[in-house]
């Protein structure tokens, strides 16, 4: 048969990709397809072909797959949790497959692959959500997600079991003093109207809520803070609320400005790891990890591999607010981070204050252009974006000489790639830890513990 674009082909789905995407056979190609799962039996329109590869998009389950359960969301379809469909034990085997598999292919023969650390209760855990103004299919303005694989589309959300329980009536509350009252959501095709993006963080431990507004400079500014302060009153929950004005203009980088409109400036999280709580502060705009419990598997595990005994530097490599290098303080003879992002080394420099700890050192800094003027660590704690390390800094690193070195990681591509270049500086993955920080969806983190030939033995 001639394959062509726009062809519908019936396929078995047989694996998952490290994608998310369900792999099957058509002649001899591999076929790709969003949102299908082993033992489904689908049609799909090819979309594109490459040498022995193509990619489609579903079009119908004809036979659904034994594995499929019941979805909890009515959004399950087209959510940004499309795993949702899968029991939960068979979602973490398949997370624990892909950690086997890739590290597999690393030459890492001798690593310890620990079973993943899932979570109890898959429920509830996100402690951050970002809402999107647009329009449906229909084109009626909406406040919900974007359609999972579309740039533009957006459903208007009504039910969500990732954050809290009373996001869809937080989000409803919205809606209504934003859509409702005649405000327009902004469009990307022609660069006009006035909401973006609603965001909410919250303290899954304190209870705290921080809300933000993204508006265009076309909201009348005195419109938008009296939403928000409105909010406050009415949304007793809601701690902190700032406002946001995201202003394109052809040519020119994007201007965003923050401002604080009321209730408190930060909202606190508490995570207790190495037997003691920490108290950390969370900005409008500062990374914190997503999943508030097992952010502390996360640092549980950091600390469990380093072993410190209060003798030892380190170093905590995109710090973020210092979450990790300051649960290691207690045990640490000093701590240096460094973070890109100047918001969340004023935090780093606040949480080290809120929890007393005098011996940590933060920077602001490109990472990939800095030369440290710190002492020589023993461990190096990597924590980097999904685009991972590169081999400069790799080798800028090695060459200080630590005793060891452990990278957390939210891509296992990345961190497979960069062992290539430990490798190539006499580090190996000694043991790898993955850790479901992301039910429902493909996504997982792994700690990886590095040690240097000449240590191993
Ligand atoms: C995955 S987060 C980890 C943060 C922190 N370790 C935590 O657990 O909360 C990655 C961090 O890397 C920072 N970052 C990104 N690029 C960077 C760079 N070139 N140099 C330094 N930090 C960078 C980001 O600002 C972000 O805080």
């Amino acid at each position: 048969m001639n394959i062509k674009k726009g062809t519908e082909i019936e396929i078995l789905i047989q694996h998952l990709n490290i994608n998310g995407k369900g792999i099957g056979k058509y002649e001899d190609y591999n076929v790709a397809v969003n949102r299908c799962f082993p033992g489904d039996k689908v049609i799909c329109v090819i979309k594109k072909i490459k040498r022995n590869y193509i990619e489609a998009e579903l079009v119908k389950v004809v036979e659904e797959s034994g594995l499929r359960v019941p979805a909890r969301s009515k959004h399950a379809q087209y959510s940004g949790s499309p795993w949702e469909v899968l029991s939960y034990d068979y979602q973490l085997e398949v997370k624990q497959k892909e950690v086997e598999r890739i590290i597999g292919n690393t030459g890492n023969d001798n690593t310890q692959i620990l079973d993943i650390i899932g979570m109890d209760d898959p429920w509830y855990y996100r402690n951050k959500m970002q809402f999107s103004f647009g329009y449906d299919e229909n084109m009626s303005p909406v406040l919900g997600f974007h359609v999972s694989g579309r740039r533009y589309d957006i459903y208007d959300l009504e039910e969500d079991f990732l954050c809290e329980e009373w996001i869809p009536e937080f989000v409803n509350y919205f809606r209504q003093r934003t859509l409702k009252a005649g405000f327009t959501p902004y469009r990307f095709k022609n660069g006009e109207g006035q909401l973006r993006e609603l965001t909410v963080r919250v303290g899954k431990r304190t209870n705290q809520v921080m809300v933000i507004l993204s508006v265009s400079e076309q909201m009348p500014t005195e419109e938008a803070n009296k939403i928000l302060e409105q909010a406050m009153h009415d949304l007793p929950y809601i701690n902190s609320v700032w406002l946001e004005v995201v202003t394109v203009q052809a040519g020119r980088r994007t201007e965003k400005i923050l401002t604080h409109i009321a209730g408190d400036k930060d909202i606190q999280e508490k995570l207790i790891t190495n037997n003691q709580e920490m108290t950390y502060q969370i900005g409008p705009n500062t990374f914190f990890q997503p999943n508030t419990h097992q952010a502390e598997v996360i640092y549980q595990k950091v600390a469990d591999l380093a072993h410190l005994d209060g003798t030892q530097t380190v170093y905590d490599l995109f710090c973020g607010t210092g979450t990790i290098g300051l649960s290691l303080a207690s045990n640490s003879k000093h701590v240096y981070g460094i973070d890109l992002v100047e918001e969340s080394i004023e935090k780093a420099h606040h949480n080290q204050e809120i929890n007393k700890i005098q011996n940590a050192t933060y920077i602001a800094g490109d990472i990939f252009k800095t030369k440290l003027d710190w002492p020589n660590p023993d461990l190096v704690v990597f924590d980097p974006p999904r685009a991972g390390l590169n081999p400069k800094l790799i080798e800028y690193i090695t060459s200080l000489a630590p005793k060891q070195i452990i990278y957390v990681s939210c891509n296992l591509k990345s961190f497979a790639h960069d062992l290539e270049a430990f490798k190539e500086h006499g580090w190996s993955l000694k043991s790898i830890q993955p850790v479901d920080q992301f039910p429902h969806t493909r996504h997982l983190e792994v700690v990886g513990e590095l040690t240097y030939a000449d240590n191993t033995c």
